[in-house]
């Protein structure tokens, strides 16, 4: 395991982490508690309860974002939150003063910090100074808000998790690593199908399979892009994440047999029907997706955005509510 998520981190008595940095800080019984509140709160919407009246969430991002920007900063203000967005871009973390700085600064203001940065270590910065809950927006090696939307869509179309079987296809990364964790906690059979020198993060491989064993589910392994074959869901990501840019031609020559395309789909199918399709977004469309499959009728990919925001939603009242922690006030 990356020494970065060897990190010691707290968790309540109910279960629910003091932060959220790694889908593997998430157990079965908190996902599940998560998911229910999530679609409770998309039942109720536009007008969810206002569960986060006098609460101020700050988002601080290091890289750009469409769907994590916009649904922290509406769907936490429709549940009665200031919300206020740093932009970190041109200015990253540590840079300008020391993340230690940054953070104890930042929490007499705000009772949750949402972050995206450019490298995990510097949530777990964040984490380590920090009595506010710290919330990953998205880093270098995980993406759990993004997982926790992604299994309220499955569910929501499938009606459980457990047994479930999503083939993940493309870019061992972020997205994938908290993917894994997240579905290998509800039992679903997972499939990683990656070129052997893009694959996941061995050691957060090796904990989704533990994960996997104890909820009945399974989490392979493998380069063939056919092994998408039978499956319910099939999940790409782009191929050229942020931060690796300068990589671009030789990773697009690597996955070029990994795009999914209607063929693809159609060899995925399962008793005749075809999978659904999903992708965390931005696509590059006719690169890792054709846009039959974006724009065909298996195509999940605007319910999992907006699943990201009741999602958070949720999360950040679970988290508010069970921890206690300075709310801005001096003592
Ligand atoms: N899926 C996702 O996190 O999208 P953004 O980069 O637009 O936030
Ligand atoms: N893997 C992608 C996800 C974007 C939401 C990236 O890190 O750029």
């Amino acid at each position: 395991m990356p020494d970065i998520m060897t990190e010691p981190t707290t968790t309540t008595s109910s279960g629910m982490p003091t932060s959220l940095l790694s889908s593997a800080q998430l157990d079965t019984t908190t996902i599940e508690a998560v998911l229910d509140l999530a679609a409770k709160m998309r039942s109720d919407w536009p007008a969810p309860k206002r569960t986060l009246e006098n609460r101020a969430i700050a988002l601080v991002f290091e890289k750009p974002s469409l769907r994590t920007r916009t649904s922290f900063d509406i769907g936490l203000s429709r549940l009665g939150a200031t919300v206020s967005y740093l932009d970190q871009s041109a200015s990253p973390l540590g840079d300008r003063e020391s993340i230690k700085d940054f953070t104890m600064t930042l929490e007499r203001y705000a009772d949750a910090i949402v972050a995206r940065v450019r490298r995990h270590s510097a949530l777990v910065e964040m984490e380590r100074h920090a009595s506010v809950p710290i919330v990953n927006a998205l880093s270098d090696l995980e993406h759990p808000c993004q997982a926790l939307g992604d299994a309220l869509t499955i569910r929501t179309v499938y009606g459980r998790l457990k047994g479930v079987k999503v083939a993940y296809i493309g870019d061992g990364n972020n997205v994938c690593n908290s993917l894994m964790l997240t579905m290998a906690a509800m039992g679903a059979t997972v499939t990683i199908v990656a070129p052997s020198a893009y694959e996941p993060e061995p050691s957060i491989l090796s904990l989704a399979r533990e994960r996997a064993e104890e909820a009945g589910g399974a989490v392979h392994l493998r380069t063939d892009p056919d092994a998408i074959a039978a499956h319910d869901v099939v999940y790409t990501d782009t191929w050229v994440s942020m931060g690796s840019e300068s990589e671009r031609d030789e990773r697009v020559e690597a996955f070029q047999r990994y795009r999914v395309t209607k063929d693809s789909m159609n060899r995925a199918s399962v008793g005749g029907k075809c999978p659904s399709f999903m992708h965390c977004l931005p696509a590059f469309r006719g690169v890792e997706v054709d846009d039959e499959v974006m724009d065909g009728p298996g195509s999940l990919v605007y319910e999992q955005a907006e699943n990201r925001m009741h999602a958070q939603n949720a999360l950040l009242t679970m988290l508010l509510s069970t921890n206690t922690h300075k709310n801005g006030a001096n003592p």
